[in-house]
């Protein structure tokens, strides 16, 4: 089974923090939809397994696309290709694009789950990243389209935020959790460079938050989940009972994937490989009828690495049996060497043949991720 990403390059405005590829010009949105459907064609062979399983619509601002264009993108993909008969298929979505006659259409179209982008329920905060929105249209948002019929909907949260004291977070979360919504992702603000919290940071106009308040935001986090029944399957993710993004959790499972769209990834189980971030060069690329990707061919230490940083993130965990599979008896050896002093610090458990972090390993798996990868 494989995975679909389309990356739609634009925003309507640039949020201080973000540094995904996007151009807040959007003339170029109807050439943009041609281009993504010449390479999808063009492209369709990059994957061997023809059942598809996930389809996302992220950004940038899918929303930025009428539902019908992008159920035309569906429909492209349903000629190529056939479709698992539980396929989910996710848009991302700004609040302030999810007006009723929006979700009304949308709800027409083959999308089944929506990843809507709150981040703060605050003025103060939304002003300092520049989000388009308010509080409250965000969760008429979220309210809107269950009314309209969405049952699998997730939204983003950020936390780690300057001035996001741990009461105004712990608001956040009570009101999310409120929703009734079935997925949450909840990430740490990066300060991204290039950005204009960089800038900020740089001029001395921002300060990045200690790291002990980093530590208890994302404690509490992991409290209020668990308290309301949702399950911490990745380190920035909790869901409801089988809720879990099929598409972002095949890519932890290094499942392979097709991405469309400047900027967008794809992996075949053997090279990575990445389209330009330049939407003009991109066009001009696929009218010529080329994508303008680079590739990077990976090794066996490549591959074993990219699994401990994606099952490691994950409830799913390492499976040791896979990685002696996959990568022979000496890097087997070195995960259940490493595994020992970690299984007798309590950072690790071992259930069946997979080494899962526990909740005191989930704060420092940056630090055991790195105790894994295997250095030439
Ligand atoms: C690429 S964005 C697209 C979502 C959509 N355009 C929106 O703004 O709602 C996906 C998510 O990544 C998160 N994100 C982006 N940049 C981040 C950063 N520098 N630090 C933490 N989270 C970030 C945000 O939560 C955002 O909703
Ligand atoms: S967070 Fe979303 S809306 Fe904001 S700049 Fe990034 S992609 Fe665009």
């Amino acid at each position: 089974m494989s995975g679909i990403y389309f990356h739609i390059p634009f925003c309507k405005q640039l949020c201080s923090y973000c540094d995904f590829h996007k151009n807040i010009s959007l003339s170029a949105k109807n050439e943009m939809l041609l281009c993504l459907k010449k390479e999808l064609v063009q492209r369709a062979n990059y994957l061997t397994d023809k059942n598809i399983r996930t389809i996302y619509f992220g950004g940038g601002t899918p929303s930025v696309y009428r539902p019908q264009q992008i159920q035309e993108l569906i429909d492209i993909v349903a000629k190529y290709f056939t479709f698992h008969h539980e396929i989910e298929i996710t848009m991302e979505a700004n609040p302030d694009d999810l007006s009723p006659d929006y979700l009304s259409d949308l709800q027409q179209t083959s999308v089944n789950r929506l990843s809507i982008g709150i981040q703060s329920l605050h003025a103060d905060d939304l002003k300092l990243m520049n989000r388009r929105h308010s509080d409250t249209q965000a969760i008429d948002a979220v309210k809107k389209a269950q009314e309209y019929g969405f049952d699998n909907i997730s939204i983003d949260l950020i936390y780690g935020v300057p001035g996001l004291t741990l009461s105004k977070w712990e608001q956040n979360l009570e009101t999310v959790f409120d929703l009734d919504i079935q997925h949450i992702s909840a990430y740490h603000l990066m300060i991204e460079k290039g950005t204009i919290f960089a800038q900020k940071v740089a001029r001395g106009k921002l300060s990045e938050v200690e790291e002990e308040i980093s530590i208890k935001q994302f404690q509490l986090l992991i409290e209020k989940a668990k308290e309301n029944g949702f399950q911490h399957y990745e380190i920035s993710n909790f869901c409801k009972e089988g809720k879990h993004s099929k598409h972002n959790t095949a890519y932890w499972q290094q499942k392979p994937y097709l991405g469309i769209g400047p900027s967008a990834h794809s992996y075949n189980l053997k090279e990575r490989e990445w389209n330009i971030s330049n939407n003009k060069k991109y066009m001009q690329a696929i009218n010529q009828g080329d994508c303008f990707s680079e590739k990077e061919q990976l090794s066996l230490t490549d591959r074993f690495n990219d699994l401990i940083l994606t099952s490691l993130r994950t409830a799913f965990g390492l499976n040791l049996l896979d990685v002696k599979k996959m990568f022979g008896e000496s890097l087997y050896q070195h995960c259940i060497k490493t595994a020992h002093q970690h299984i007798r610090n309590n950072n690790i458990r071992k259930e069946g043949d997979c080494l899962i972090l526990t909740d005191k390993g989930v704060f420092l798996s940056n630090d055991i991720m790195a105790d894994f990868f295997w250095i030439e």
